[in-house]
């Protein structure tokens, strides 16, 4: 099925999605300094945080796992001249390419970029510091259920958050599979599952090109 689900995902990308130079060449760069791609998102993925950030007219933006800052560009494509993004990214090597993509691609918007382990920069922003309009949460899967509470502690009403990777193949459904990630996971179900901050949540399945995996998003009450 691989294959089929990657050929759609090109199919669709050729129709729907508009070549933008500074996405084709974040990946290239990422690729040139040996990084693999299987950890950015889809673009066709990344149209839909686009979209989410649209339909809320959304100016600030906050994201936990840059990586090399591929979706980080997505989520900046979306907002206006004056928006601004935090996006935090846990390894040294990771946030030195993130920074090296950011800076290459120019963009208007503000884009602080900081190294550390998430829940830690979090709770160190200054008390006063404005609540986000739109969170994506893509860092260390062991710690989603702590990155879900910083998220709603970060947010207004009507905040849209938005995690990653919480399929990862099925594996949440596997009785034997008891790595870090995957209880994170399935504690943040259970975190997301009747909280009294969360107007509405789901999450979506997605087939493609990064293989079987899904998104969970919630609307903050
Ligand atoms: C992994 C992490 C991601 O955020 C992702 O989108 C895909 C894979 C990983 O750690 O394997
Ligand atoms: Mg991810």
């Amino acid at each position: 099925m691989q294959q089929m689900w990657t050929d759609i995902d090109a199919y669709i990308d050729s129709h729907l999605i508009p070549e933008d130079p500074i996405l084709t060449q974040t990946l290239k760069h990422t690729d040139e300094r040996g990084f693999p791609d299987h950890l950015a998102v889809a673009a066709n993925q990344g149209m839909l945080l686009q979209m989410l950030i649209q339909m809320n007219k959304c100016k600030r933006v906050l994201e936990l796992g840059t990586f090399a800052a591929y979706s980080t560009m997505w989520l900046a494509r979306a907002l206006p001249d004056d928006g601004y993004i935090l996006t935090i990214e846990g390894r040294d090597t990771h946030a030195a390419l993130g920074q090296e993509n950011i800076d290459n691609a120019k963009l208007p918007q503000k884009i602080d970029l900081k190294c550390g382990r998430a829940a830690d920069i979090l709770r160190a922003l200054p008390e006063n510091t404005e609540p986000f309009d739109f969170i994506f949460v893509d860092a260390d899967k062991q710690s989603y259920p702590e990155y879900l509470e910083l998220s709603l502690d970060l947010s207004h009403s009507g905040t849209v958050i938005v995690l990653d990777n919480v399929i990862r193949a099925g594996d949440i459904l596997n009785p034997e599979n008891h790595k870090p990630s995957i209880e994170g996971i399935r504690d943040m179900f259970i975190a997301m599952q009747n909280n009294p901050r969360i107007l509405s949540c789901t999450a979506l399945q997605t087939v493609g090109c990064k293989g079987h995996d899904g998104f969970a998003l919630a609307i903050v009450k």
